[in-house]
């Protein structure tokens, strides 16, 4: 089975859960402690075994692009002042992977956003990860796209990942129908539904889709003819149902601390459980999380 090489990184929404920072900052571009979310997305990816990363830009693309660009100024300060571990590290991040980028000149929807990559991504399977969403997978384990690459090259199908919520928040979210079983410890869905952001009593399943995906190059038929649905988007739950219908569609748990960093609250537990982990704020932060404790 042909090995997940690319991925697509979806960053043109216009961030409006973080207006007013995102009217000049792209969402994706916000730091948790002190890498942008994106670095996270890409990191994830790379940890993949993928080598080609497409970011669907579009508003402050700039600021995207030269993250992943040598600064010659900064790069020459730093390496006079002797700080030369933060040249390495500069180094190492514009190296870890061919990161280009595509811009999607208006935010159609995510199912538009993905097939504006499609003259880069061709005829192969390829990833989505949503960027803005962060996965971090327990020390020495695969990434959530290296769990769904895998499974694509087993199986030949197309496969997403899920995770369980709660009722009251199934409107938040795709929700997929289907089979289930259990294979190793997660729980699979052969998907036979997609329902985006269903309204109470539309659907008793619970199964969400958080934002990775891997999708065999057929999905770009199946956006190519996706009617704008809700909110006039182009959605790509409505291609996913098709490839479902088609080909088949799996959708599996996975192991992974999950943050929806485009919203304000996922963004500051990012912040905080990461700050934690980091080693220049860990001890700091846990001290004073302690001393406010008390007193909310
Ligand atoms: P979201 O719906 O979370 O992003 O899309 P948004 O529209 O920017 O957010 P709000 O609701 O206005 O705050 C998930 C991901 O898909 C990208 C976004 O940049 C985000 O990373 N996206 C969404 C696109 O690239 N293009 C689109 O047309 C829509």
């Amino acid at each position: 089975m042909a090995k997940v090489r690319k991925a697509v990184i979806p960053a043109a929404g216009l961030g409006t859960r973080f207006l007013p920072a995102t009217k000049t900052v792209p969402k994706e571009m916000l730091p948790i402690v002190d890498r942008p979310i994106l670095l996270y997305i890409v990191e994830e990816a790379v940890r993949a075994g993928i080598e080609d990363i497409i970011l669907v830009a579009g508003r402050g693309k700039a600021s995207i692009e030269d993250f992943f660009d040598v600064s010659y100024e900064l790069e020459d300060k730093l390496e006079r002042d002797g700080k030369h571990e933060w040249v390495t590290s500069l180094k190492q991040i514009r190296s870890m992977a061919n990161v280009m980028s595509i811009r999607q000149k208006q935010p159609l929807g995510l199912g538009h956003a993905v097939g504006t990559a499609r003259p880069i991504v061709g005829n192969e399977p390829f990833a989505v990860l949503l960027g803005d969403e962060i996965m971090i997978s327990p020390k020495g384990e695969a990434t959530v796209t290296e769990q769904l690459a895998r499974s694509f090259e087993t199986t030949g199908l197309s496969t997403v990942a899920m995770m369980e919520v709660p009722a009251e928040e199934t409107s938040k979210y795709g929700i997929v129908e289907g089979e289930i079983s259990k294979v190793d410890g997660a729980t699979l869905l052969r998907v036979s539904n997609v329902i985006e952001k269903p309204t109470a009593g539309q659907t008793t399943s619970r199964f969400a889709l958080p934002g990775r995906y891997v999708f065999d190059a057929s999905i770009f038929d199946h956006i190519k003819v996706t009617a704008p649905g809700r909110n006039g988007e182009i959605q790509l739950t409505d291609a996913m149902v098709a490839i479902a219908k088609s080909k088949g569609l799996i959708a599996t748990t996975f192991k992974a601390r999950r943050f929806d960093a485009g919203d304000k609250i996922g963004y500051l537990q990012a912040n905080i459980e990461l700050g934690l982990e980091h080693p220049d704020t860990g001890t700091a932060l846990r001290a004073y999380l302690k001393r406010l404790a008390p007193t909310l």
